[in-house]
């Protein structure tokens, strides 16, 4: 009744933004990412009767969280005890490899291995996709991290057809996410509320009219490990979604001085020098820079000389979920 389960962050290429159904984090829009190998939580979560522990307990990061806290977590547990009709209770204890605020999504990460960890321990035999539907209750980035390497989450129209598959391995392309961390400081809006401000943005329309487009683009860009084709394409839909976010009510504003800082280098070095990589940023103010295996080494030593970058955490492509221990019965 007990399960160690690693799982990879992830990055998207194609942003979730915006939910059409907030109640089972039904988005507008597919979405295209990049499961990270380098930037992962690890979860250990033991089922216990109730009469043996009265309510769930949770450990995150070393920390033991409270109702408050834990309740978001606590939610996605009942969905599972609801599936499996158990009321056992669950002990967790959870670590991320990265710090919480880098501007790593740890909320891909952490539900992924607590939805497989759950299901694991409850000796519940479902497979990626239903662990993926379950998993996008808890985060919507979520469900792309129940498989390796490159991801699409389709939007589906319903709890069972909203679900990632995977569109290439992780071997496929040596493709690196090489994070500038410019603050460490929690977000002032988290994703689950800014998700629903989305449509208050006159930009949201503008868009989720080009999606169909810059999908294809990247599944194909993807399909033949283009970089200059997949490149242009991920900076437009990111400058996109921040658009939408600064231009909704109310305005979410995540960028600090530091994030144009290294957009405006980021370009400089590609255009005047060459340097073959390409931003991204999620819902923060910390920039992803894309590149090949080659390039990474460089583009760490430049982003080490811009004063706004407190740090730099480095991943590959990574795998689905992995059982690192099992207990049953
Ligand atoms: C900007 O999955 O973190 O990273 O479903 O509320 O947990 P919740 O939101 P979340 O949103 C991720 C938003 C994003 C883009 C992306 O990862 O696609």
């Amino acid at each position: 009744m007990k399960a160690t389960i690693r799982a990879g962050s992830n990055i998207a290429f194609i942003k979730y933004w915006g939910v059409d159904d907030a109640a089972i984090n039904l988005p507008q829009n597919n979405s295209i990412s990049l499961t990270l190998a380098d930037a992962y939580t690890t979860t250990t979560l033991e089922w216990l009767p109730a009469r043996d522990l009265t309510r769930d307990e949770l450990t995150l990061d070393g920390v033991r969280l409270d109702e408050r806290k834990a309740a978001r977590l606590v939610r996605h547990l009942d969905r599972i005890r609801a599936l499996a009709a158990v009321d056992d209770r669950a002990r967790v204890v959870s670590q991320n490899n990265f710090p919480m605020a880098s501007g790593i999504a740890s909320s891909a990460s952490g539900f992924a291995a607590l939805t497989t960890a759950a299901c694991h321990a409850l000796g519940l035999n479902l497979d990626a996709t239903r662990l993926s539907a379950i998993a996008r209750r808890g985060s919507g980035s979520a469900s792309r991290s129940l498989f390796g390497g490159f991801v699409e989450w389709e939007r589906g129209h319903d709890d069972a057809s909203s679900v990632a598959r995977q569109l290439h391995p992780a071997d496929h392309w040596d493709l690196y996410d090489v994070v500038a961390v410019v603050s460490g400081a929690e977000k002032a809006v988290s994703s689950e509320q800014g998700h629903q401000l989305a449509g208050s943005s006159p930009l949201n329309r503008g868009r989720v009219a080009g999606l169909d487009h810059a999908l294809t683009e990247v599944r194909t860009a993807l399909a033949d490990r283009d970089l200059h084709r997949l490149g242009p394409v991920i900076e437009q839909d990111a400058l996109a979604m921040h658009a939408v976010m600064m231009t909704s009510s109310p305005s979410l504003l995540y960028w600090q001085p530091g994030t144009l800082e290294i957009i405006h280098a980021i370009r400089q070095w590609r255009e005047q020098e060459g340097l073959a990589a390409y931003f991204t940023i999620d819902a923060g103010p910390n920039i992803h820079v894309i590149c090949e295996a080659a390039t990474a080494p460089i583009v760490q030593s430049r982003l080490q000389t811009l004063s706004s970058v407190q740090q730099i955490i480095v991943s590959r492509p990574g795998p689905a979920p992995v059982v690192l221990r099992e207990h049953l019965f």
